[in-house]
């Protein structure tokens, strides 16, 4: 498998106890593959994001494992994860004014990038492959003599993305890599990531709140709710036969969907404090279809048709 989540905990130690951001999630995905990760606001999905990277505070406490081309990453020292970050897997963040020095002009940004990695290379080799890969995300490689601040926030998204990809990731972690800009900027800057991905042959993992835009994209979708994925699925599965009653909250709240069987109205509550998570089902609060045992008792991960939920619903084990 070419990346391989197995049984993943990524908890965050404050002085409440532990939040309990991921718990437990298994995800596969293969090689030029995109998975589109969703769920509101606090369910984790920049937690799963950062974890990966092991960019989280440093007291975060790691269980399970995590494998790209069969290396493990979760027991991975401090050195050896540098020589993963960036180069093996790439981050795309939401603000890329954060992750941009604005005091460096864009042409060392990407010299100071190359070398982290390539110790060995020359200027000239950087500007080079900088001016190549500017190109690639429209923007004049004449630019490169100009700072971050000098860009709209569409122009900078399209510098993100080439810092990133200069290094040649064979993963690309994006998370809500679109959130900020307009609605046209937003379409185009995702059409050109689509487009990178395969031309440079990544897999992605595509975080967003939104259902809409991963549908287009992503080969599969996992539906994030608490710390849990809910449900896994090919994007037109998920789209058009949900099986999660979250998932099918999650798409009645896009526009011009049919999905008619659930009633927003009814639907009320906010997602659980992952702090204290409830022991059972955590969507149990908010669910219409609820039993007694989402109560007491986590449910299991079901196959149903090629999807997986993880649901009481769909389980064949009695009460
Ligand atoms: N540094 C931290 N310390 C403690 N708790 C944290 C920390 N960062 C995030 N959390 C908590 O972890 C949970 C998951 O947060 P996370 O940022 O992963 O959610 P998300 O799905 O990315 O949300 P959003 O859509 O708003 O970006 C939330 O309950 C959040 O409050
Ligand atoms: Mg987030």
């Amino acid at each position: 498998m070419f990346f391989e989540a197995k049984n993943l905990k990524i908890y965050y130690k404050t002085k409440k106890g532990f939040v309990k951001a991921v718990d437990n999630i298994s995800l596969n995905i293969e090689k030029g593959q995109t998975v589109g990760l969703v769920g509101e606001s606090g369910c984790g999905k920049s937690t799963f994001g950062q974890g990966l990277l092991k960019i989280l505070p440093p007291t975060t406490y790691y269980d399970g494992s995590v494998k790209i081309e069969n290396q493990e990453l979760i027991n991975l020292t401090e050195d050896k994860m540098r020589k993963i970050r960036g180069k093996k897997i790439g981050m795309i963040f939401q603000d890329p004014m954060t992750s941009l020095n604005p005091v460096m002009k864009i042409e060392k940004l990407f010299y100071e990038t190359l070398k982290t990695h390539e110790p060995e290379i020359t200027k000239e080799e950087a500007r080079k492959r900088t001016a190549k890969v500017l190109e690639k995300v429209g923007i004049e490689p004449e630019r490169m003599k100009e700072y971050s601040f000098q860009f709209s926030g569409g122009m900078r998204q399209r510098v993100m993305i080439a810092l990133t990809l200069v290094l040649n990731p064979i993963l690309v972690i994006a998370d809500e890599p679109t959130t900020s800009l307009d609605v046209i900027v937003q379409a185009q800057i995702m059409k050109l990531l689509n487009e990178l991905r395969k031309e440079y042959d990544m897999s992605m993992i595509l975080i967003t709140h939104d259902l809409g835009v991963v549908a287009e994209m992503a080969d599969k979708i996992c539906v994030m709710y608490g710390g849990h994925i809910v449900e896994e699925a090919k994007s037109e599965d998920l789209y058009y036969k949900p099986k999660h009653p979250y998932t099918k909250l999650l798409l009645q709240s896009i526009p011009n969907t049919n999905i008619n069987d659930l009633d927003l109205k009814y639907i009320y509550g906010s997602p659980p404090d992952l702090s204290n998570p409830p022991i059972g089902c955590r969507f149990v609060d908010r669910c219409p279809y609820k039993k007694e045992i989402c109560k007491l008792k986590e449910p299991p991960v079901v196959e149903v048709d090629e999807s997986k939920v993880k649901c009481w619903l769909y389980s064949e084990v009695k009460q």
